[in-house]
């Protein structure tokens, strides 16, 4: 059987690599870690290699194009897919690492595979995982099964759905010789989208580049979002949250004008849940910053409320609703009806148990559209809404009217406009005013 030659230095990225190559298209893969030694590996195995995925620059080595020479000095037609920013010609390129839809389909369409193909695939009813995965994980979100000993055709439970199980269980079955677990096939693709969020998940700041941490906290929050629904406030969900929360607010600082991150959040392709939060941190950090009662600590609120208030919300469609006409006539379920309805009472009460919030926030993100209780939508915002209540609103709005036209020159002005017709009163005037001064 022929190889998927993958020239990757990062072990995390080498690692979801491997088990998506093989999970979406059943490729086999053997990985090296540059491109000097990709073509040792070429000049005594280039036979049995389908496929060469690299990375483009690998430290100071240039081993993309590295191994284009050498594949043209040989005159081996292997296809080449190459990673990571900096565009090599003629050759296709996948310039975001953590675009996974991406590159599988640029390794069908390098290898003739078609969808049809991966569909009339038989797969067996229980798919192997490499036992190496479950040191990722601290849970599964399907059940897990051994091979019966004994009698190979029986596999056994052996993992919980959703039960924490203990890293000694993973270390002890290698120490029996156990290579991989079981899932069953129907929830394959569930099990491996998961590992993925975690390997990605897991992936440090200084590991990649500003556009791969864009995906890496849009998948990162996605994550997040499904654990506090299973877990809830935990060590672990505190630990994702802060190391988020901290991402997305320095994302937001660091950015000189509006339209720059709006361009990389668009470009990177990044969900409207992930965009809305990190636009919403922006706007929020600015008003705070420029109103009076504003310093430090109420920007790391306005930061932490804009992480938090849609938290339990799972998909773009159930973000995009803000009243309840719009809930009434969406095409959702009514199970997810009902979330939407209480999405600010349920992020409430989460971060009612979060260590340390921000003073008042649970309460916030409660009445963030407007009802005190945090169910449904209102219009009308009572005389008794905090500053902060304020801020936020104004902002979310602002958010809004900026992700309604995505791409194209901002309007400051027209925009302004539209926020103006919204709030009426004084008080929320002068919230506005202050984005007179924002960057677009
Ligand atoms: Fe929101
Ligand atoms: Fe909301």
């Amino acid at each position: 059987m022929k190889l998927t030659l993958l020239v990757e230095n990062n072990p995390k990225i080498e690692s979801f690599y491997k088990l998506n190559l093989f999970t979406w298209l059943g490729l086999e893969t053997s990985c090296v870690k540059s491109g000097a030694l990709a073509l040792e590996h070429l000049t005594s195995h280039s036979d049995s290699v389908n496929l060469i995925i690299v990375r483009c620059r690998i430290g100071k080595e240039e081993a993309a194009q590295v191994i284009i020479d050498f594949l043209k000095l040989k005159s081996l037609e292997i296809p080449v897919i190459v990673i990571g920013p900096g565009e090599v010609p003629d050759v296709t390129c996948v310039a975001n690492s953590l675009d996974l839809k991406l590159l599988i389909k640029k390794a069908a369409v390098a290898l003739n595979i078609t969808a049809k193909d991966m569909s009339n695939k038989v797969v067996a009813d229980y798919f192997p995982i490499p036992i190496g995965y479950f040191n990722s994980i601290k849970r599964s979100v399907c059940s897990v099964y051994i091979q019966d000993t004994q009698m190979p055709q029986l596999y056994n439970l052996k993992i919980d759905k959703l039960k924490d199980f203990d890293a000694n269980l993973i270390s002890g079955l290698i120490q029996e010789g156990v290579n991989c677990l079981y899932v069953d096939k129907m929830d394959r693709l569930d099990f491996v989208n998961n590992v993925t969020s975690e390997l990605i998940s897991d992936l440090k700041a200084e590991e990649i580049s500003e556009d791969e941490l864009i995906t890496a906290v849009d998948k990162s929050v996605e994550l997040l979002s499904k654990k506090l629904l299973t877990i809830g406030i935990t060590e672990e969900t505190i630990a994702l949250s802060k190391k988020n929360i901290a991402i997305i607010t320095a994302n937001a600082r660091k950015s000189t004008k509006l339209s720059k991150l709006l361009d990389r959040l668009l470009s990177n392709k990044t969900s409207y849940l992930y965009k809305h939060t990190q636009i919403l941190t922006y706007v929020g950090i600015h008003i705070v910053h420029n109103i009076d009662w504003g310093n430090a600590d109420q920007e790391e609120k306005i930061s932490f409320i804009a992480f938090f208030h849609d938290i339990v919300l799972e998909n773009d469609l159930q973000c995009q609703i803000s009243s309840m006409n719009e809930l009434k006539k969406s095409k959702l379920s009514e199970a997810e009806k009902t979330l939407v309805e209480k999405h600010a009472q349920l992020a409430a009460e989460y971060v009612a148990k979060f260590p340390h919030a921000p003073m008042g926030s649970d309460q916030i993100i409660r009445q963030h559209h407007g009802q005190l209780h945090g169910l449904g939508f209102s219009d009308h915002y009572g005389a008794n809404i905090s500053p902060m209540a304020m801020v936020f609103i104004v902002a979310e709005e602002f958010t809004k009217i900026i992700l309604k036209q995505e791409s194209g020159k901002m309007n400051r002005e027209e925009m302004l406009r539209e926020l103006r017709e919204e709030f009426t009163t004084s008080r929320f005037l002068k919230i506005v005013d202050k984005l007179e001064t924002l960057i677009l």
